[in-house]
């Protein structure tokens, strides 16, 4: 996977990619890789196929469920597919998301301090389910602020379906059209102060007027994010309850600035000191 995305990383910003079929050394490494994906998966879902009780997880399901409409399993491409999207699309996006809010956390100690306070006020245990997330109120907001920053997806894209004018220009059928979240999160007219780091501005009363697509980290429309409700339930849940132990520290380095890739990432790697700030209380957590 990571040879798969260090090869398409680059690609995205070559003017001209050789077709995958073309031998040249990056086409052979991501084929390659590509190969021991595929590999990989099929060998997964053959596995929970041949298991009696396979792990109850999504690939077990996508592989052994039988539509009713149909009767029929998918078939192993269509799950290996559906497999390696929902992997990059959620690995590659979750910690991307996670990387900026640590670094945000390191940049703003008062903010930090505070999603401590509220994850050590929080009960664990009962952090089971979505209205559990009410207990977090302000790393829901350290989150959201994070993802304005520095969207995972910083461009997306959509095609009209027929020629349509916008803003004064005439936009034909089937033309790609960029989004950008990037772009639009920091627009002046929708944000005030908009390279400021400041959480409360997703409070209720401020985001009140605010166009709804001034702010729009996991898309829009039918084509939305389909892992959105699952990365605003786990990431304010993993980021409290690292925070209410551990204090990530950024060791000092060169400048770090986002690097428009397959996702939004630093320019570097972010090496951190782990500092245990107070034993844990509850046993096992
Ligand atoms: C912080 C985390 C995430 C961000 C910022 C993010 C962002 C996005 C964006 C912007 C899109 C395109 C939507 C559009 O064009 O309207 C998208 C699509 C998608 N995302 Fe996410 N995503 C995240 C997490 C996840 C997770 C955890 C999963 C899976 C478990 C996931 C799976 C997908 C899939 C499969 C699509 C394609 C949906 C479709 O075309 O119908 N994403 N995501």
């Amino acid at each position: 996977m990571r040879t798969a995305l260090a090869v398409i990383n680059q690609r995205i910003w070559t003017v001209w990619a050789p077709p995958l079929a073309f031998p040249t050394r990056q086409n052979r490494r991501l084929r390659q890789a590509l190969r021991t994906l595929e590999t990989f998966l099929h060998q997964q879902i053959a596995t929970r196929r041949q298991q009696g009780e396979p792990p109850a997880d999504l690939v077990t399901w996508l592989a052994t469920r039988r539509p009713e409409a149909t009767g029929e399993a998918m078939p192993t491409p269509q799950v290996r597919d559906e497999v390696l999207t929902l992997w990059v699309a959620g690995h590659t996006t979750m910690a991307a998301a996670l990387v900026w809010t640590w670094l945000l956390l390191d940049q703003h100690p008062a903010v930090a301090d505070r999603v401590q306070k509220e994850g050590r006020q929080a009960r664990w245990e009962a952090l089971g389910t979505a209205p559990d997330l009410r207990a977090l109120p302000y790393t829901r907001l350290v989150i959201a602020e994070a993802l304005r920053l520095y969207p995972p997806t910083w461009v997306t894209a959509r095609t009209p379906v027929r020629a349509v004018e916008l803003g004064g220009y005439t936009l034909p059928a089937g033309a790609v059209l960029l989004l950008s979240p990037y772009t639009m999160h920091r627009h002046p007219a929708f944000w005030e102060a908009p390279e400021r780091y400041e959480p409360e501005r997703f409070q209720r009363e401020r985001a009140l007027g605010r166009p709804r697509y001034a702010y729009f980290p996991f898309g829009g429309g039918p084509r939305l994010c389909v892992g959105r409700g699952w990365a605003l339930q786990a990431l304010p849940v993993i980021v409290a309850l690292m925070a209410r132990t551990y204090r990530l520290r950024l060791v000092p380095g060169s400048p770090i600035w986002p690097v428009p890739a397959l996702t939004l990432r630093p320019s570097r790697a972010l090496w951190c000191t782990v500092e245990r700030q107070t034993p844990p209380q509850e046993a096992g957590i």
